[in-house]
């Protein structure tokens, strides 16, 4: 399926008649199911007032990083940095909190509302080095769309 196709799709979703949690969920399940690597998608919140992220709706093998504290690992790096980081290969990370042996790559993509950054997409990848620049262009039109949802059952 091509990306143009899943951006489609994906705004599809959003106007379904679902709660903002139901949207995500379907977005990481259908992300998941139709790119060929991406094994695990998922979003993560600030979590309230707390310098830390919070495991939000995804797809894939469950993890036990449920928080994450800014500045640890790619996701609590980019919380900090507030833009995409993207690791072809984890091996060469110090600052990497790993989900599995069988996790070699990562993509994360932060997203803002109102110019606040709330929340990021990560992906994890079984292969090394399988993002493009075309996964970026595309992961940030996703995250574009999001950031459109109401947020304040999640928050
Ligand atoms: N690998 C991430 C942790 C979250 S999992 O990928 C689900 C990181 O280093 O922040």
């Amino acid at each position: 399926m091509t990306f143009e196709t899943l951006k489609t799709d994906v705004i599809n979703i959003l106007a379904d008649n679902l709660t903002t949690k139901e949207k995500l969920q379907h977005i990481c399940n259908h992300l998941k199911a139709n790119v060929k690597h991406y094994h695990w998608v998922g979003f993560y919140f600030k979590n309230g007032d707390k310098d830390e992220l919070k495991l939000g709706p995804f797809a894939g093998k469950p993890t036990e990083h449920a928080i994450i504290p800014f500045g640890k690992g790619i996701c609590g790096q980019v919380a900090v940095s507030q833009e995409n980081y993207v690791v072809q290969d984890v091996s060469e990370q110090d600052n990497y909190i790993s989900c599995g042996f069988e996790i070699k790559s990562e993509i994360v993509i932060p997203f803002f509302v109102n110019n606040k950054n709330i929340g990021q997409l990560d992906i994890d990848s079984h292969s090394t080095a399988p993002f493009t620049d075309a996964d970026e262009v595309f992961l940030e039109s996703v995250c574009d769309e999001i950031s459109k949802l109401d947020f304040s059952a999640i928050l």
